[in-house]
């Protein structure tokens, strides 16, 4: 147990990013992505990492079992967390995924409101309170650490969801979350919410309160902020917002508030501020959701400023128009740190300050691209660096890869294509197409190679870093059968990004349509859903 547990203003972070923002439409990661994002948290210094849903499917499973295996620093170790239905299958699936975590956590939860109970569950409040005392006792068989959340809570009479909770508390639960599913409630009213939780369970005052907002009216933050002034000491949030519809409390903005408003709330977090920027460009870049430019803290504009009396401002004293400073979020990054003529052992040591570890065949391919942009690009900046390496983490899983391509465009003519696509056999396919344009005539030509025909519904090409040399990131998003997924690729050459970010998504649908349609095989028409 660290000092700040016994500190009663330290706000434990618990970050949902690997498991509420995976639930993002289209966000696919796999589980060396998802093990990077971990391992990235856990230098972030949060509390806690929720790391899945391992019930949901084997993917899910795996990913959350290797990173409660994860090699995180000992002295500091955070809370692995899986999330599990007040249901023994999905508790023995969760209790499985993180047994091997030098501290894991099950999170359960059922819903308190009676427009879940009684329309999406068909079943009563006496049942609810049935299963949620056997969830935590289930839990409490297997791990210490038990945090329980009455869904929708926000939505639910008062009374009830503290009698759920204070059930949970006698059968074991360490931890109560207080979970406003649909980013209904507002700070007034989720701060009495707390209130009337402490004044009728004067049990709650032995275990830890937790929030957990979503943005739907844009007050995830505020109603975090709320509930912990009402004395919340765990504050569920994810990296740049991403959740459920329009997301959860962003990690980032709720971490800053605290960090620089400190002295109007009192209270304080342990995360490491300078990996804020770090964390979201990883985030951002292995989900393929982009980060807007004026989004608080990360935004590429957070720290810009455009009118000439606050840049005048600025120049003379940076606290007239700046409350944060670019440097304690990370902000300052971009330096150049890697010339042409760096060899091996450099880009093993500047990986590794940039906080990704990479040895063995991961370095000499790190080392191969780097030669390869350090040929075509006159400078090869942190972001280039992060963009190759976690590029690479993207071909876990690819059972399709883009091998080549050739495309013919002139003015007045369609263009045509020609690719050649490995396919999960190892057999090598080539096609052509034509299309709007070089990037459409590709995509129709990597269709006919696969012979699946995949529908486009998000394409995006940004830079990697200002300058005409910069390298491309490409983000694709594919619907197949009812699924969608995404993929991202990085090259100099952006129709080289885009085939490869086609082609990444493609591996990804497949592999989601094949596992959809296996649950529902296995479980006579009942796949696991997302909560
Ligand atoms: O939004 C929600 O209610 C959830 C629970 C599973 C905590 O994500
Ligand atoms: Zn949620």
């Amino acid at each position: 147990m660290s000092s700040d547990e016994h500190d009663k203003d330290h706000v434990r972070i618990f970050d949902t990013t690997l498991r509420d923002g995976e639930q993002s439409p289209g966000i696919s990661l796999n589980s060396a992505e998802k093990l990077e994002i971990a391992h990235q948290l856990a230098r972030l210094g949060v509390d806690v990492i929720e790391a899945g849903f391992p019930i949901a499917s084997p993917g899910d499973f795996d990913a959350v079992e290797s990173i409660a295996r994860a090699d995180f620093d000992p002295a500091q170790p955070p809370i692995i967390a899986a999330l599990a239905r007040a249901q023994a299958p999905d508790v023995e699936a969760a209790a499985r995924a993180v047994r091997d975590a030098e501290r894991p956590r099950i999170h359960t939860f059922i819903s308190t409101s009676d427009i879940h109970i009684v329309h999406q569950f068909r079943s009563t409040r006496e049942d609810v309170l049935a299963q949620a005392r056997a969830a935590v006792a289930h839990a409490k068989s297997y791990v210490d650490d038990v945090e329980f959340s009455p869904m929708d809570a926000t939505r639910a009479e008062l009374d009830y969801t503290a009698e759920v909770c204070a059930a949970a508390i006698e059968e074991g639960a360490t931890t109560i979350n207080i979970p406003d599913t649909v980013g209904y409630t507002t700070p007034e009213e989720y701060m009495a919410y707390i209130a009337g939780l402490y004044r009728l369970i004067p049990e709650l005052e032995d275990v830890i309160v937790s929030t957990h907002c979503h943005d739907d009216l844009g007050l995830a933050v505020a109603n975090s902020y709320a509930g912990a002034l009402a004395g919340a000491r765990q504050i569920e949030c994810a990296i740049n917002g991403i959740g459920e519809r329009a997301g959860n409390a962003s990690l980032e903005e709720i971490v800053m508030l605290l960090h620089t408003r400190g002295d109007v709330s009192g209270l304080h977090t342990s995360v490491v501020t300078k990996e804020l920027a770090r964390t979201s460009r990883l985030v951002s870049r292995l989900t393929g959701y982009v980060v807007q430019p004026n989004k608080a803290i990360v935004g590429r504009n957070a720290f810009a400023h455009e009118s000439g009396i606050h840049q005048d401002g600025v120049i003379k004293e940076r606290t007239t128009y700046e409350i944060m400073d670019a440097t304690s979020v990370g902000l300052d990054a971009n330096s150049l740190v890697l010339g042409k003529h760096s060899g091996r052992a450099a880009l093993k040591q500047t990986l590794a300050e940039l906080g990704f570890v990479v040895e063995g065949s991961a370095l000499n391919t790190a080392f191969k691209r780097f030669k390869e942009i350090a040929d075509k690009k006159k400078q090869v900046t942190a972001m280039d660096l992060e963009a190759l390496v976690t590029d690479d983490l993207r071909n876990e899983l690819a059972s399709y890869t883009f091998d080549s391509f050739e495309v013919e465009a002139a003015s007045g003519r369609e263009p045509h294509a020609k690719v050649s696509v490995t396919l999960p056999d190892g057999r090598l396919a080539a096609a052509e197409g034509s299309g709007d344009g070089p990037v459409d005539s590709v995509f129709r030509a990597i269709n006919a190679a696969t012979g699946i025909d995949a529908q486009l519904r998000v394409f995006r090409v940004d830079a990697v870093t200002g300058g005409q040399d910069a390298l491309g990131e490409s983000s694709v998003v594919l619907e197949y059968e009812g699924q969608s997924a995404s993929g991202q690729g990085v090259a100099t050459d952006i129709i080289e990004a885009a085939g490869t970010a086609y082609v990444r998504a493609l591996s990804n649908v497949v592999r989601k349509a094949q596992a959809a349609a296996l649950a529902v095989d296995l479980a006579a028409g009942a796949p696991v859903p997302t909560p």
